[in-house]
């Protein structure tokens, strides 16, 4: 293998590591350190948890007195300030490594280039952009929310055949199976926050709770202009134990949202004036509490919502094989588009199997971020 090739190689290993620390990490960013020597890997590491040490710092560890002369490959630029740990750069040259291969530079305003430089500076070789379109795919909730300083959002739904997640009574138990559904559970236990609408909320009784529990609990959300949301809903009646959020606007009676209030959630008043939208204003605020990930769960008209905002970063849609027909309700309502060549369109889009159901996930392009 060429040097160009067993770069690539060991940033795929750096890759596979850094993905560990979904869901544990954020709002750090994922990111896997190898060490090699010659032809061998001589010490590995990963960010484990939010406020541990750092890949580097850990595959330095691990791979003690080997690591002097060695190839350092992280798929992050090494920082080189004084954070929760130490500076990475400065692990880098105590191990006397050879060469450092990065894929991303980290736009983390405080290393932002910095960190190669520092580690130029003293003699050390640097390559970058190795295994960059993966690297940044991995991180692209990170890199989002740096941009924006709104959490990255992923919808999730499960439809019939014929696009609807619900009869037109509102029943929706079960459109997918249980595998799916166990999916559905695991991307609940790594993300910040679930958000449904109050219809939702209404018909459904749900928990939004992830069975089992993953590495974090996610801030439940509820989007109820009214604060209607029933005292006896599992949702309140858990409120004690796990945060819920309801969002509510001017037209909230006081004594409505003061009822929640006694009940443990907390209120936010939005106002749905026509200058900004208000799912701006809302992801702003998730943002400002250092949310990444916001997993949107429906119904139609809450990921209409956010659709026709362009708000959407990555989709997971479960379709069933079965049939709803009529007034059932849509995956998807809102505005909607006019022309076929202004849909929005997934890219890298993976198309599995899950026993009956077809599962389609992926993201859409950057661009739309805003
Ligand atoms: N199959 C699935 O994956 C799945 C997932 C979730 C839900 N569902 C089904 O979906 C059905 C409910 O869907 P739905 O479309 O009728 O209702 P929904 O989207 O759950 O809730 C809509 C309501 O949310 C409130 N809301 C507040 N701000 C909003 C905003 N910016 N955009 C949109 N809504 C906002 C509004 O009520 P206020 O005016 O009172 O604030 C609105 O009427 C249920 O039958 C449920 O079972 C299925």
């Amino acid at each position: 293998m060429n040097e160009k090739q067993n770069d690539y190689r060991w940033m795929q290993r750096a890759l596979t590591l850094a993905r560990q620390g979904e869901g544990r990490v954020e709002p750090n960013p994922m990111v896997g350190c190898v060490i090699t020597q010659g032809e061998k890997i001589v010490g590995e590491g990963f960010h484990t948890a939010f406020g541990a040490a750092h890949a580097e710092v850990e595959a330095i560890r691990n791979a003690g007195t080997l690591a002097d002369g060695g190839n350092l490959y992280v798929n992050l630029e090494p920082c080189c300030h004084q954070g929760k740990t130490g500076p990475c750069t400065e692990a880098i040259l105590a191990a006397n490594i050879a060469r450092v291969v990065v894929a991303n530079t980290d736009p983390f305003p405080q290393v932002a280039g910095s960190g190669l430089a520092a580690l130029a500076a003293q003699g050390i070789e640097v390559t970058t952009g190795v295994a960059l379109e993966e690297a940044e795919e991995l991180n692209a909730p990170y890199f989002h929310y740096l941009q924006t300083k709104r959490p990255w959002v992923i919808a999730k739904w499960a439809m019939s055949l014929d696009g609807k997640i619900a009869t037109h009574r509102g029943d929706s138990r079960w459109i997918s199976n249980s595998s799916s559904r166990k999916i559905v559970h695991q991307i609940r236990g790594r993300v910040d926050g679930i958000l449904i609408g109050r219809r939702t909320a209404e018909l459904d009784d749900p928990q939004l709770t992830a069975r089992p529990p993953g590495p974090r609990t996610a801030l439940r959300v509820v989007l109820d202009s009214q604060a209607q949301l029933s005292s006896d809903s599992q949702l309140v009646r858990s409120a004690g134990e796990i945060p819920l959020l309801v969002v509510t606007s001017e037209k909230a009676p006081a004594e409505e949202a003061s009822r929640l209030k006694n009940a443990g959630c907390e209120v936010v008043k939005i106002e749905q004036d026509q200058t900004t939208n208000p799912l701006h204003a809302l992801l702003t605020l998730l943002g400002k509490r250092e949310m990444t990930n916001l997993l949107v769960e429906g119904g139609g008209n809450v990921l209409g919502s956010f659709l026709d905002a362009g708000l959407i970063n990555e989709v997971h849609t479960f379709v069933a094989p079965l049939m709803i027909g009529g007034e059932g309700i849509s995956a998807v309502s809102g505005k909607g588009i006019d022309q076929m060549e202004r849909a929005y369109r997934l890219e890298n889009c993976q198309i599995e199997q899950i026993e009956s159901d077809m599962y389609i996930s992926g993201r859409f392009p950057r661009e739309k971020d805003s």
